[in-house]
């Protein structure tokens, strides 16, 4: 039995309303996604800004309610549960931040932000409490003496130290993780990595690790999932994934290898259109503006994500005819205009071009 299991899961935002207060627009942000965590293991959700990776975390802690789909947490539904038991499930799934600073609070001592949980699930009794804190900070590479310090007190990296002990501290079988690491300095990023794996190998816990460095991806999990306009278009296990991977877009993303050009035809096509967003999502498949294979079914038929013997799954309807991804040279060794915005787009940062701390992989793209 999995850990984790989100079936069709959907989350439409209203973004706009009538005089009427009734909703004339809305973002489909998660529209049918159905994934699965097994116990200990790490998944990574990787895609473009904007393509619903914290929406989907969120939902699977039910911080939001999804509009439609099933959330399974050990086999309970996690959407029939009542407070109680949406209680005892927190103690089972934490969540830590892109940006620590903005989860701590900046009134309370580090002991204090991580004696709150303690108190509030019952978990040690008052005697035991500082013995326990103590315990959490050399458990994430803290000094215990730390305890009576303030959040801003601490570097970046010591902050999320502060924000794992305190996910830690009710002792979770799951964390998401949405971009751990995307703030912090190149030279810190590899040891708040190396800490998550370690914990995880001490403490058995799964992950859900969201991140737009390929290469971080590839150092911590074990399968992941792409996404593309609130939907998965490709999960498969990390190494297959990198080796070869098989939808357009995952290629456009995880490979260096490039993709060939379109026809001149269908070159222009591309350059015209707007990047798609998830308040307009293309029709069919959601790649069909983008993608220099789309045939005519593409724009009307959304493609199933169909998993191959091994587990490997793609949402393509031309996957099986598609060339490997090895043998796919351009001839003028360039890629398309349409390729080359989506291989930038996908390595634009928010805090900037900076580079991964856990080493270089070879396959971060780039455009030629
Ligand atoms: N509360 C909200 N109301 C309206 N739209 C929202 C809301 N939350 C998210 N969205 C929209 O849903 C889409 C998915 O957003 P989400 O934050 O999940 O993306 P993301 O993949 O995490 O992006 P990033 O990599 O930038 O963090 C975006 O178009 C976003 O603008
Ligand atoms: S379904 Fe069509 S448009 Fe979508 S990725 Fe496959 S070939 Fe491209
Ligand atoms: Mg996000």
């Amino acid at each position: 039995m999995a850990l984790l299991e989100a079936e069709d899961v959907v989350k439409h935002f209203a973004v706009e309303r009538n005089l009427f207060g009734r909703p004339t627009a809305f973002v489909k942000a998660v529209d049918g996604v159905s994934f699965h965590v097994e116990a200990g293991e790490t998944l990574a959700l990787v895609g473009e800004s904007g393509c619903g990776k914290s929406t989907l975390s969120r939902l699977v802690l039910r911080l939001i309610e999804p509009d439609a789909g099933r959330l399974r947490f050990e086999g309970r539904d996690l959407l029939a549960l009542d407070a109680h038991g949406l209680r005892a499930f927190r103690r089972q799934a934490q969540i830590i931040f892109q940006d620590p600073y903005a989860s701590l609070n900046p009134r309370m001592t580090v002991g204090q932000i991580l004696g709150e949980p303690l108190r509030l699930h019952d978990l040690v009794p008052p005697d035991r409490r500082r013995a326990r804190i103590e315990e959490l900070l050399r458990l994430v590479g803290l000094e215990p003496r730390f305890a009576r310090r303030y959040p801003h007190e601490f570097s970046g990296g010591q902050r999320q130290r502060i924000a794992i002990a305190r996910a830690l501290a009710v002792e979770p079988k799951l964390i998401i993780c949405d971009e751990p690491v995307s703030a912090l300095d190149v030279s810190i990023r590899s040891q708040i990595l190396n800490l998550l794996r370690d914990l995880q190998a001490r403490l058995g816990l799964a992950y859900v690790f969201v991140s737009h460095d390929l290469a971080v991806v590839k150092h911590i999990a074990d399968r992941v999932a792409v996404m593309n306009l609130g939907r998965i278009v490709e999960t498969a296990e990390t190494e297959a994934l990198f080796a070869a991977p098989r939808h357009p877009y995952s290629r456009a993303l995880l490979s260096a290898i490039p993709v060939p050009k379109p026809q001149a035809g269908r070159s222009r096509m591309l350059l015209q259109d707007e990047l798609p967003s998830a308040l307009h999502p293309p029709s069919g498949c959601r790649f069909h503006t983008r993608c220099p294979f789309a045939i005519d079914d593409c724009r009307i038929v959304a493609p199933q994500l169909l998993a191959d013997a091994s587990g490997h799954a793609t949402a393509c309807h031309r996957v099986a005819e598609l060339p490997p991804a090895e043998t796919i040279v351009p001839s003028d060794g360039a890629l398309s205009p349409a390729l080359e915005r989506l291989v930038a787009a996908f390595g634009r940062r928010k805090e900037g071009p900076v580079p991964s701390g856990v080493g270089t992989i070879g396959t971060t793209p780039t455009a030629v």
